[in-house]
């Protein structure tokens, strides 16, 4: 094992070879990025008060996440998933001149794996490159070589962006960038575009980007997918305090507020929110802060769009990409596409 600190244009990275199929890059942020005490700050300050998603994924949180997906009410994986294994071999001939996958928050490749799987069979030799914030990417990968002898991983430990572009810099090759499980979802508009529009920017003119729709459907699907009757959605939404408490030593007592979530029609979205029980106050530590809650007052916790196919071809056009290719499942509650640059 060897660690080694270089640069890649405006990169700092340390490499972690592992063996000769798999090596991990630990990308340095180059970017200004909030910490999680500043996001907290600026999220409770507010009049409407909101945390991002993104800090819902620690170990326990991840570990909540997985098991949202086995349960009965959240679709979303399962129909994914189905739509994957039908179409991953016609996927992998349509592009027989690409070796290479990227993956946007791979987490445990669960689903990538069929791809690749579908990859592998028709090429002497195929590399993954998993990126995500977490390094669960190590451990998964060191599976997914065990499996396959003619498999090479680049793992990169880093922001989606910033690893897209470093991968682009350090490999030519034609890409297929995977972006599963209608993660786009949780961007709001703005961030959507900005993030689509990047990433358009890395690619080349024969890379592709494999991405996940949620589609809009029955209300009542979409409410139960985010409330199931076990309360594991309830617990994951509850995380995000614990993560708080554990990290900024904040005193939320988890009791004092219960998970909520709501499809907010006009904006075509599903919110969840954590509201307060009672009238309460709340000190975080690593910020001074007390904050103070009115009894029914929530905390926006996240935003998951659903999506139509005019919205997609929108969101694929204010990217310069078009959508080339689309795969459903049978009753479209989910749209798996093919974007590629105009
Ligand atoms: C991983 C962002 C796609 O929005 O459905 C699951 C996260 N939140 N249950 C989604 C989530 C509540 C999930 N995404």
């Amino acid at each position: 094992m060897k660690f080694d600190r270089s640069k890649v244009d405006h990169h700092s990275y340390d490499e972690k070879v592992i063996n000769e199929q798999l090596r991990i890059f630990y990308l340095e942020h180059f970017e200004e990025k909030s910490t999680f005490a500043e996001d907290v700050k600026n999220g409770l300050l507010t009049a409407n008060k909101f945390l991002l998603p993104k800090y819902f994924y620690d170990v326990r949180g991840s570990e909540l996440f997985k098991r949202i997906c086995e349960t009965d009410e959240y679709y979303l994986t399962r129909t994914e998933l189905s739509i994957i294994k039908k179409y991953a071999n016609h996927i992998s001939s349509s592009n027989i001149n690409k070796n290479t996958l990227v993956e946007l928050g791979s987490g445990s490749s669960a689903k990538s794996k069929h791809i690749l799987d579908s990859f592998l069979k028709c090429r002497d030799k195929v590399k993954y490159v998993p990126i995500d914030v977490s390094d669960i990417i190590v451990e998964s990968s060191k599976k997914l070589i065990e499996k396959y002898a003619n498999l090479h991983i680049t793992g990169l430990v880093s922001f989606y962006e910033e690893g897209v572009d470093f991968i682009t810099q350090l490999d030519e090759s034609a890409k297929v960038i995977l972006f599963l499980g209608s993660s786009i979802g949780n961007f709001t508009f703005d961030a959507e575009e900005i993030f689509l529009k990047r990433l358009r920017n890395d690619m080349r003119e024969d890379d592709i980007l494999l991405i996940g729709f949620d589609m809009i459907k029955d209300e009542k699907v979409l409410l139960n997918a985010y409330n199931d009757r076990e309360g594991i959605t309830s617990e994951f939404n509850l995380n995000i305090l614990r993560r708080i408490n554990e990290g900024l030593g904040g005193n939320f007592n988890l009791k004092m507020f219960k998970h909520d979530a709501i499809f907010n029609k006009d904006e075509s979205r599903i919110e969840m929110h954590l509201v307060s029980i009672e009238a309460q106050e709340v000190y975080i530590k690593a910020i001074d802060e007390t904050i103070a809650f009115e009894k029914g007052e929530t905390i926006h916790t996240e935003n998951s769009h659903k999506f139509s196919d005019e919205k997609i071809e929108d969101i694929a056009n204010r990217a310069d990409l078009f959508v080339s290719e689309k795969f459903k499942d049978e009753k479209n509650y989910f749209s798996l596409c093919i974007l590629k640059p105009k």
